[in-house]
C-alpha cells in the first residue's frame, strides 16, 4: 500500500513534468526553426512527454487521485517556455537550463525524503539522469551559439 507520501510525490512530479513539456513547447513555437535548438526541443519535449506518461501510470497503478491544479502548472510552463525565448536563443536556453537544474534539485529533494518502493524510486531515479542530460544538452548549445558568436 503506498503511503500518502509516495502518492503526492509522484502527483506532484507529474505536474512538474508537464510544466517542463509545455515549457519545451513555448520555446518551440517561436524557436522550432532555428538550427541550433529545433532538434534539441523535439528531443526534449519526447523526453519530458514520457516523464509525465510514466509518473502518472505509477500513480494511477498506486491508486492516487489525480491532481486539479494541472492546468495551471501547464499554462504557467507554456509562459515560462514562450516569453524568454522571444528574446531569442540564448535566454531560451538559459531558462532550459535554470529549470532543469531546479527538476534535478526537485527529484533530489523527493528521493531525500519520500518512501519509494523500489519501482516508482527507480523510475524517479532516471527522470533524474534525464534531467542532468538536458542541462548538458542545453550547455553544449549555449557554447554552438557562442562560437556562432549569434
Ligand atoms: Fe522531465
Ligand atoms: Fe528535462
Amino acid at each position: 500500500m503506498a503511503t500518502s507520501d509516495v502518492l503526492g510525490a509522484l502527483r506532484a512530479l507529474v505536474n512538474l513534468e508537464i510544466m517542463a513539456v509545455r515549457i519545451y513547447r513555448g520555446q518551440r513555437w517561436r524557436l522550432g526553426r532555428s538550427e541550433i535548438t529545433a532538434e534539441a526541443l523535439a528531443e526534449a519535449i519526447a523526453v519530458e512527454e514520457r516523464h509525465v506518461r510514466e509518473l502518472d501510470s505509477r500513480r494511477q497503478e498506486l491508486g492516487g487521485s489525480r491532481s486539479m491544479l494541472s492546468p495551471f502548472y501547464a499554462a504557467a510552463g507554456w509562459l515560462i517556455g514562450f516569453i524568454p525565448s522571444l528574446l531569442g536563443q540564448r535566454a531560451a536556453l538559459k531558462t532550459g537550463i535554470w529549470v532543469e537544474e531546479r527538476a534535478v534539485r526537485d527529484y533530489q529533494r523527493l528521493l531525500d525524503r519520500v518512501p519509494f518502493d523500489d519501482e516508482s524510486r527507480a523510475l524517479v531515479e532516471r527522470n533524474q539522469e534525464d534531467e542532468r542530460e538536458h542541462i548538458r544538452m542545453w550547455e553544449e548549445s549555449l557554447a554552438k551559439l557562442g562560437r556562432r558568436g549569434a
